[in-house]
């Protein structure tokens, strides 16, 4: 089993360090591979996601992802700068479905941005689609009749890409609560009509799953009102984005949130990955072990269970971090005061 290990930028490497423990304590004889990628890789190679890197990926089973992004890069020409890397991850991997599930540990009901008793009930899977939307059509500068400069970036879908995204959130409601909601803003955008029209033309081949639709503005509202109403959400690329940013909150932290990226290429173990958070990195609190480095932790789980199939070692992992937060091991996000550290420390011995 081959793990290819990508820490990138800011608190990214602080992360992936305890995850990285974590991985080892397990005793699986898993094969570790480091690259550079993002700010760090473009200062040392001259590019965001070198070549060797993105092979290193390719040739690993799953990729652990740190996160990305360098106020020093920010003013490079767009194609060089670190946030590149991740795009470009995903689009030559082919990772289109993007799992980023969120739900309240025990003893985090009072960390909530929320009331306790509305953040309880939250678990939920956003499912978001990762290739396709304003991410990755046509965009640039230019110049209006009137000598005005304008900034453009092209939103689109096509049937195929959200048929693919529709099927992989359908399948995921009916091994959980059967009932799905695809976000969009069909009330003004075509690529939304088309996404919904699509959605409902799938829906016939999942019977069994309740499908509903929610305008995106109405959905931000629903996840902070009444989030325990979603089992699966289903959006696009930009409406995912910022809607699990929203739900961390609504589960105590941006470092809480996992992430799996995934696409159709099996491996010997199971299916291909990229796991990470979904936060950023942080440059605000980089260097200082003031990053929670739960959620890496967390996709280092699901790595463990969809790419390599060892399900048994990613229960294992979850529970050492339930049992962490439940025994009050919290970073200063969630109004603690472990370490970065100190939070690995606290897994490595309930692992
Ligand atoms: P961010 O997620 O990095 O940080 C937002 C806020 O959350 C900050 O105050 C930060 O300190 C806090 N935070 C984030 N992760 C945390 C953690 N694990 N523990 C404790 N606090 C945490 O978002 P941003 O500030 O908008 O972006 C910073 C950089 O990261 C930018 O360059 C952005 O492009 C990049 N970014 C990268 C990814 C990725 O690599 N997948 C994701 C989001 C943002
Ligand atoms: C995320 C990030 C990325 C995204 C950025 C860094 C390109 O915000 O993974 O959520 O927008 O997808
Ligand atoms: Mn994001």
């Amino acid at each position: 089993m081959k793990i290819a290990v990508l820490p990138g930028d800011g608190i990214g490497p602080e992360v992936t360090q305890e995850a990285v423990r974590v991985i080892e304590a397990l005793g699986l004889g898993i094969e570790l591979k480091h690259a550079p990628v993002g700010g760090a890789a473009y200062k040392a190679y001259g590019h965001p996601l070198p070549p060797e890197t993105l092979e290193i990926a390719r040739a690993s089973d799953g990729v652990l992802f740190g996160a990305v992004g360098d106020p020093d890069c920010d003013s490079l020409d767009r194609h060089l700068r670190p946030e590149q890397a991740i795009l470009g991850l995903r689009k030559e991997l082919v990772l289109f479905a993007n799992l980023r599930p969120a739900k309240v540990f025990k003893g985090l009901e009072d960390h909530s941005a929320l009331r306790p008793e509305v953040a309880s009930a939250i678990d939920l899977l956003i499912v978001r689609e990762l290739n396709g939307d304003v991410y990755f059509g046509e965009k640039g500068f230019r110049t209006t009749p009137n000598g005005e400069r304008e900034g453009y970036d092209i939103m689109s879908y096509s049937e195929s890409e959200v048929r693919r995204i529709a099927h992989v959130a359908f399948r995921a409601a009916q091994g959980r609560a059967g009932r799905l909601c695809s976000v969009d803003k069909a009330n003004v955008l075509e690529t939304s009509q088309l996404w919904r029209d699509v959605v409902i033309e799938v829906a016939k081949e999942y019977p069994d799953v309740a499908l509903s639709h929610m305008y995106v503005d109405n959905a931000a509202m629903q996840l902070v009102r009444n989030p325990g109403q979603f089992d699966v959400v289903v959006t696009g690329n930009l409406f995912g984005d910022i809607l699990s940013d929203q739900a961390s909150m609504c589960v105590g932290s941006i470092g809480m949130l996992a992430s799996a990226s995934l696409g159709e290429r099996q491996t010997d173990y199971g299916t291909f990955g990229l796991y990470e958070p979904i936060h950023g990195s942080a440059p605000d609190i980089a260097g200082q072990g003031l990053a929670n480095p739960m959620a890496t932790i967390l996709s280092a789980a699901m790595l463990l269970r969809h790419s390599l199939g060892q399900d048994a070692a990613a229960d294992r992992v979850e529970a050492a971090v339930a049992k962490a937060l439940e025994d009050g091991v919290l970073g200063r996000d969630l109004g603690g005061n472990a370490n970065t550290t100190e939070i690995g420390d606290a897994v490595l011995e309930r692992l």
